[in-house]
């Protein structure tokens, strides 16, 4: 199993990937981040994730409560003011960790050899644990996060949630050398889990199916839901699920309408041939261009996802569910 420390939110798409890593991952430790909830929140969410599961081995550290630059935003018109409003939960009895989130992680990579980092937050926690110790950057197997898109946001027409609650800290990651994927919106919009798929998880009853059954109708208010976080899960089981494409992406930090914006440079992925639901008829062709052309796009640092194999997917998240007794 492949050794994952996942920083998270939760947050309902949050506690869905949690459930999947559980099945497929080692588990070292859970660190949550300031995002579709306030801290505290997220925290006990994580802990009541955890006994529902059964997987109270598995110990929480809290992070960082907000970004360092500015104030936080939280989701709660997405995900209600607890976080994760509509599974009705107990408190829990586990209790998080007093030590520091970015301390975990940083103490953990450091001491353990081929860690991979899933961040499913905004990326306050894995900026700062990178700028306490740099090395973080090549001792990881990955970074695999879910935030932003190649094209699209959803909180603004730019930007995604996850990346517009911290910029600065998702421009330290993507530029911070380390192997990265990205699991933006353009590609968790095709991750969807259907009213179908939920009734059948419902209908395992179990403990696990029931809450993802009870969070679905929440987050999905009826209808399909887009699973966000899962899929930065689901890129480190399954290398196939997600087609990538390595491209440029950097970080909008000051623009009037775009802070957040991850700048995707598509020039390159002509060159990839990577069949994706955009058109470059209009846009010039990069290997047309004569070398050291700034039209020939920056040099690639980021794995992009852009197109999901939904039956590989789907069958890989209802299978997870579906082993828990
Ligand atoms: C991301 O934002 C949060 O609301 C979800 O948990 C996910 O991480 C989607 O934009
Ligand atoms: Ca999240």
């Amino acid at each position: 199993m492949k050794k994952v420390i996942i920083d998270c939110d939760p947050g309902h798409d949050d506690a869905i990937a949690i459930m999947l890593a559980a099945q497929h991952l080692d588990i070292l430790g859970i660190t949550t981040v300031g995002g579709n909830g306030y801290l505290e929140n997220v925290t006990r969410n994580a802990l009541q994730i955890l006994e529902v599961i059964d997987r109270t081995d598995i110990k929480v550290y809290p992070g960082h409560a907000g970004p360092s630059t500015a104030k936080l935003v939280i989701a709660d018109n997405v995900h209600g003011e607890s976080g994760m409003e509509g599974p009705v939960l107990p408190q829990p009895k586990i209790k998080a960790q007093e030590k520091h989130g970015v301390d975990f992680i940083v103490e953990t990579v450091m001491s353990t050899d081929d860690v991979t980092l899933i961040a499913t937050g905004p990326l306050t926690n894995i900026a700062s644990a990178l700028n306490k110790e740099p090395r973080i950057a090549q001792r990881v197997t990955e970074i695999s996060f879910m935030g932003g898109g190649a094209y699209c946001g959803n909180w603004t027409p730019a930007a995604e949630f996850n990346i517009f609650v911290d910029p600065e800290a998702a421009y330290k990651v993507v530029n911070s050398g380390a192997k990265i994927k990205m699991c933006g919106v353009n590609l968790t919009r095709q991750a969807i889990m259907s009213v179908e798929d939920k009734e059948e998880m419902r209908a395992y009853n179990t403990k696990a199916g029931i809450f993802t059954a009870e969070l679905l109708d929440f987050f999905g208010g009826g209808k399909e839901a887009r699973m966000h976080d899962a899929s930065a899960v689901a890129w480190v089981i399954d290398e196939d699920v997600f087609k990538g494409a390595m491209l440029h992406v950097d970080i909008e930090l000051c623009g009037r309408l775009t802070r957040g914006m991850t700048v995707t440079d598509l020039r390159f992925m002509q060159t990839e041939k990577v069949d994706v639901d955009f058109d470059f008829e209009s846009t010039r062709r990069w290997d047309d261009e004569p070398e050291g052309s700034t039209f020939r796009g920056k040099e690639p640092n980021v794995n992009v996802g852009m197109r999901c194999d939904i039956e590989r997917f789907r069958k890989l998240l209802k299978g997870a569910i579906a082993k828990y007794k």
